[in-house]
């Protein structure tokens, strides 16, 4: 019977300001795909005029591409903890899916290839591929559990029986040859509308919830209830839930945070080859390389990730566009750092001159500062 816990919980952890500074990142988030079939209420994907607004381009990652990020990570001394695929849009659109993580796991560069799916095409060809191409942890996110909820929330046409044969399918494929492939299912505790007034929210009943693990609990590793979160700035964040004080995973949060732990622990490739430090970055505005031009190594130990860090270090969050209204640092991640910074400044040897940010790319580009 699959285990009840939150996926933050899979694996043990360091406290993070120990690691500082890492010369590996721990992890590498690459989006294969931008696009999705879905607009779920709580997610940026729904907000098409936002997406417009700020001219977001779209698609699939070259495959050519998504093979230069696996191979630059050989230039780190260790391997990463993990290479996780689909953080934007829906990874199993990517015709060429299972060749993208039969490459990440054969290339040894991560300890675990991991993939987040809306599960909506867990069809037996696909489920297949991917326990054939050596998929370590699936991470399946259901937006309701029923045809109605998914035509509510997700704003989709969903047989919710073919989403539960899928799931059913695929543990049944990976029990069958013991692959060591990790199952991890969850639904959202609750989401608001996506049509109409944004306060109707569905909030899963008792016998919802019972439903869940009865139908769930026997066909994959691990099972959750996760909250949905005001996790995306700049997007429809009424349908996002307010901030009620718990995180994703009910855990406590803070109301504020100086420095994103986020930016000290992954980074995030986009379909284009853009890089950010992390996955909430959907409009692409805190871009800090590019790989098609760049290696990983130089991005993540160059300047413009230093001069982020930098920022926050000093107090200047706030300063920094997009990140001054971003949620996540409280919301979607425990660690935090605020309490260590003396310590973060002296480990990344961050001079007197750097802290007054004359020279930082984030702190000056702002217009508010680079006016006063
Ligand atoms: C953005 S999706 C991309 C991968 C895939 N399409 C999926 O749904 O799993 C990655 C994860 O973010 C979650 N997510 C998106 N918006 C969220 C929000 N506002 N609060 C909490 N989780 C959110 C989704 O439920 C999903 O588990
Ligand atoms: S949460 Fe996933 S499935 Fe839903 S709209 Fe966003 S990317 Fe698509």
């Amino acid at each position: 019977m699959a285990e009840n816990k939150a996926r933050i919980y899979s694996a043990k952890k360091t406290p993070l300001h120990d690691l500082l500074p890492m010369e590996t990142p721990i992890s590498a988030h690459i989006d294969i795909s931008s696009l999705c079939n879905y607009r779920c209420s709580f997610c940026f994907q729904a907000d098409t005029k936002g997406m417009k607004a700020v001219g977001l381009k779209r698609g699939f990652m070259d495959l050519s591409l998504f093979k230069k990020i696996v191979d630059d990570l050989a230039d780190f001394e260790a391997p990463l903890k993990k290479i996780k695929i689909g953080n934007h849009g829906e990874p199993t659109l990517h015709p060429e899916l299972a060749k993208c993580i039969e490459y990440a796991r054969s290339s040894g560069h991560a300890e675990t290839v991991e993939l987040f799916t809306n599960a909506s095409k867990l069809t037996p060809t696909l489920n297949e591929g991917l326990v054939a191409s050596g998929l370590q942890r699936i991470n399946v996110s259901l937006e309701g559990l029923s045809n109605e909820r998914y035509e509510q929330v997700a704003g989709v046409k969903q047989e919710f029986q073919d989403i539960i044969d899928g799931v059913k399918d695929l543990y049944k494929k990976k029990c069958a040859v013991s692959s060591d492939l990790v199952i991890y299912v969850k639904v959202v505790d609750e989401a608001h509308s996506l049509r109409g007034k944004s306060e109707l929210v569905f909030s899963l009943s008792e016998k919802e919830r019972s439903f869940f693990y009865e139908t769930f609990q026997h066909h994959c590793d691990e099972i959750f209830i996760e909250k949905v979160v005001p996790q995306w700035a700049e997007t429809q964040l009424d349908r996002q839930n307010t901030n009620t004080g718990t995180g994703m995973y009910g855990q406590k949060t803070q109301e504020w945070k100086d420095i994103c732990p986020f930016t000290f622990m992954y980074l995030h490739f986009n379909c284009d080859g853009t890089v950010s430090p992390c996955t909430l970055d959907w409009p692409r505005k805190v871009v800090v390389g590019n790989v098609n031009h760049e290696s990983v190594y130089s991005i993540w130990h160059g300047k413009k990730l230093r001069d982020l860090r930098v920022a926050q270090v000093a107090g200047e969050r706030t300063c920094v566009d997009f990140c001054s209204s971003c949620s996540a640092p409280m919301v979607c991640v425990e660690e935090s750092l605020d309490e260590h910074k003396e310590a973060v400044i002296s480990r990344y040897a961050v001079s007197t001159e750097e802290l007054l940010l004359s020279d930082n790319m984030w702190v000056q580009s702002n217009p508010i500062i680079a006016s006063s």
